[in-house]
């Protein structure tokens, strides 16, 4: 029954069919039957029309840009926004005229909170309809009628942006905390183990071709190739070098895992907001502000609703709720001087954010990081379906209720909330599209990793200057007890020592070992006799000069020759 009735009202929408006569003649009787109750709705419907046709109605409603406000022109209060767009199309259709009526202050109302609500209003009978998107809050129902859904409010938080998630720790990002434990901890081991087989072997096989390297020599290794530093150890027993191989390669592997993901956490690096959801914000106690006497108020303060659980901080003071009716105020002063969150239905929540971008572009043009200094999170605080409220026993609403479900279905509504906004997220969570360069912050890891390394090496030569010290005290000491002359000795001694060590041959003694002199030797003076005197062939090589010099069985060798060069040459091979 109620299906037919559906479908003949979906096909009577318009009222052009109540005089049908076809209908009724060629159905059954069950269908004549409930044409005629149809015909008998229509019938008050039309009855409805012509008693509101000239009528003057009361429209209350609520500061809630944009979907509702009013302006004050020659006293007279006029509604503006979405909902009078609505009452407007209303008023059209069903030729009547309407006055504005406001409460004393600006909140729905509730069992607890009526004086000066919307709700006292309606409950009064002093409005016809209440122009504003409500919310469905179960208190209401005992008060007023809901009208049809207009749409389904999303209530979002919006808060200082963040700087960057990777802030700082970006250079540890890249592994899990558990992984860096265990590289630190295999750096430690690996470098004692390779020394502990080097020696097994060497004892297991009796061969000593593999010389033991020193355990401070194997760390070093171990550290070294962590860092990608090469190092002079060349083991020659397989096991050895398979050791050796194998750490290099784990070692490559782990290199090249953090360097591919330090790059991707670098660029593509997800954004994340330190508030995402209300449990969030119930965990980490974050202020937050609210309008008073909005949804999210009643939502929390009346029994049986969702968010009950954030009633506990209502009660802690860590919820505030504005009278203040400037969403723009509302933003500089609680979430840009005191850092709270201020929880916004979605599409004054975009107007807002959309009008403070465009106040701050004109401020600077180019840095986005201005522009956008707020973010907004992407799960709701709350969803709730809002629709315009009637007085109980509404004597209008079987007349508006199909008009506003066809504003709504067909998008209108939608259009409306959404006109003045551009197509385009306003500042999203991910300012895509800048390029990220490192700032200071990013690189503070490596700062620390520096300032360590310097402190610690001050520290290790602190502690050798005070061994040094320490150990020339034992010296003396000792010295003392044998006797003072037996200490010089000793000194001198050193001393000698010191000058024991003869210095490597001049350079230039290697190229005259054939009786000249070696005062003779200067290239820029003399280069053909000094070429001729020892056979050798000065020649350029990669943009380097060397003496070509043919050895005893024939082997060419090069000898450098620009002095610089030839000094290094000579303090290494000669050492
Ligand atoms: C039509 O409906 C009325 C009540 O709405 C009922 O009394 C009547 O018997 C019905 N007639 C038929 C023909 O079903
Ligand atoms: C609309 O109402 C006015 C009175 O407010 C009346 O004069 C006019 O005739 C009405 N128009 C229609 C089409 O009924
Ligand atoms: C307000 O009054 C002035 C004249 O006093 C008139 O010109 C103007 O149109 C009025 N505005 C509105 C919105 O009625
Ligand atoms: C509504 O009724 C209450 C008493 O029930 C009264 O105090 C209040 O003034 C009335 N409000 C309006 C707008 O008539
Ligand atoms: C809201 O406040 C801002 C800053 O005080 C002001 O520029 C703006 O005009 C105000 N908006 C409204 C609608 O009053």
């Amino acid at each position: 029954m109620a299906g037919i009735e559906l479908i003949l009202a979906a096909i009577c929408l318009n009222s052009t069919c109540l005089t049908d006569t076809s209908l009724s003649t060629t159905a059954t009787s069950f269908i004549s039957n409930e044409t005629s109750s149809l015909a008998e709705k229509e019938r008050n419907l039309a009855n409805l029309r012509n008693a509101l046709n000239g009528n003057h109605l009361k429209v209350a409603t609520l500061e809630d840009y944009p979907l509702s406000y009013t302006n004050k022109a020659n006293g007279t209060v006029i509604g503006k926004g979405v909902s009078f767009d609505i009452v407007d199309f209303l008023a059209e259709k069903f030729n009547f005229t309407y006055d504005v009526v406001v409460p004393d202050k600006n909140i729905i109302g509730s069992s607890t909170d009526l004086s000066g609500s919307l709700i006292e209003i309606l409950r009064n009978q002093s409005a016809d309809i209440a122009a504003a998107f409500v919310p469905h809050l179960a208190d209401l129902r005992q008060y007023i009628w809901f009208s049809t859904t207009l749409d389904e409010g999303e209530w979002t938080m919006v808060m200082l942006r963040p700087a960057e998630s990777a802030t700082g720790s970006g250079l540890l990002a890249p592994f899990e905390t558990a992984v860096w434990i265990l590289i630190i901890v295999s750096l430690f081991a690996v470098g004692p183990i390779i020394y502990g087989l080097i020696i097994l072997r060497n004892k297991l096989t009796g061969d000593d071709s593999q010389k033991p390297y020193s355990l401070s020599h194997c760390a070093w290794f171990v550290y070294g190739a962590l860092m990608k530093q090469g190092s002079t150890l060349s083991p020659i027993a397989d096991s050895t070098r398979l050791l050796f191989a194998t750490w290099w390669i784990f070692i490559t592997i782990l290199t090249s895992f953090y360097t591919a993901n330090l790059t991707a956490f670098l660029t593509l690096s997800k954004f994340t907001l330190p508030f995402n959801s209300v449990d969030d914000i119930a965990r980490r106690e974050k202020h937050f502000v609210a309008q008073r006497g909005g949804g999210i108020e009643y939502a929390i303060k009346n029994d049986g609703e969702l968010l009950n659980i954030l009633s506990k901080m209502v009660a802690k003071n860590r919820a505030y709720f504005t009278m203040g009716l400037n969403d723009t105020e509302t933003l500089m002063d609680y979430v840009e001087k005191k850092n709270y969150v201020f929880v916004r239905d979605m599409p004054a929540m975009k107007h807002m954010l959309y009008l403070d971008y465009r106040y701050r572009k004109q401020i600077s043009m180019t840095d986005e990081k201005i522009h956008c200094p707020f973010a907004v999170s992407k799960v709701p605080f709350m969803r709730k379906k809002r629709s315009f409220l009637y007085p109980l026993q509404s004597k209008w609403s079987p007349l508006f209720e199909p008009e506003i479900l066809n504003l709504v279905e067909s998008g209108i509504v939608k259009f409306l909330i959404g006109k003045n906004l551009p197509k385009a997220e306003i500042c999203p969570q991910d300012l895509a599209g800048t390029e990220r360069q490192l700032r200071n912050g990013d690189l503070m890891m490596t700062y620390y990793i520096m300032l360590a390394g310097f402190v610690t090496a001050i520290v290790v030569f602190g502690s050798e200057l005070i061994f040094r010290i320490v150990n020339e005290r034992v010296a003396a000491k000792r010295t003392l007890t044998i006797g003072n002359f037996e200490t010089r000795k000793d000194k001198s001694k050193k001393i000698v020592m010191g000058k024991d060590v003869t210095p490597p041959p001049t350079y230039n003694s290697l190229f005259f070992r054939h009786g000249k002199q070696a005062t003779d030797f200067n290239v820029s003076q003399s280069q053909h006799n000094f070429e001729d005197s020892f056979h050798g062939k000065r020649r350029i090589i990669n943009g380097r000069d060397y003496m070509v010099y043919e050895g005893n069985t024939g082997e060419k060798r090069l000898v450098p020759m620009r002095v610089p060069s030839a000094t290094l040459f000579q303090y290494s091979y000669t050492e």
